[in-house]
């Protein structure tokens, strides 16, 4: 169990506790929260999962495959630096304490 941060691109927050086992993705849709759309279902086929993770957590967390890589050359404004495609990343309890941000728009 991982607890989350999501922030809004409206600076709002919402802050949710995610088993293990699901994407950062899941998380994100399991709650309804606005911002991710997933299209794909978490293939790694759309990039509309996109999210910036805040500059602490982007050592921490596993790098990316190359297929994750390449999507992400589709997303809305990635920052090569924090952009993550969350249905890439499996939730441990590792992640306590992700805070991720939603990009403006998704595509
Ligand atoms: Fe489509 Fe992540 S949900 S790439």
């Amino acid at each position: 169990m991982a607890k989350i941060t999501y922030i809004e691109h409206n600076g709002r927050e919402h802050v949710v506790d995610v088993a293990n086992g699901l994407t950062v993705m899941e998380g994100a849709r399991d709650n309804n929260i606005p911002g991710i759309e997933a299209d794909c279902g978490g293939a790694c086929a759309c990039s509309t999962c996109h999210a910036y993770v805040v500059p602490d957590w982007v050592e921490k967390l596993p790098a990316k495959e190359a297929m994750e890589e390449d999507m992400l050359d589709f997303a809305w404004q990635p920052d090569p630096a924090r952009s993550r495609l969350t249905c890439q990343l499996k939730v441990t309890d590792d992640l306590d304490g992700l805070v991720v941000q939603l990009p403006e728009k998704q595509i």
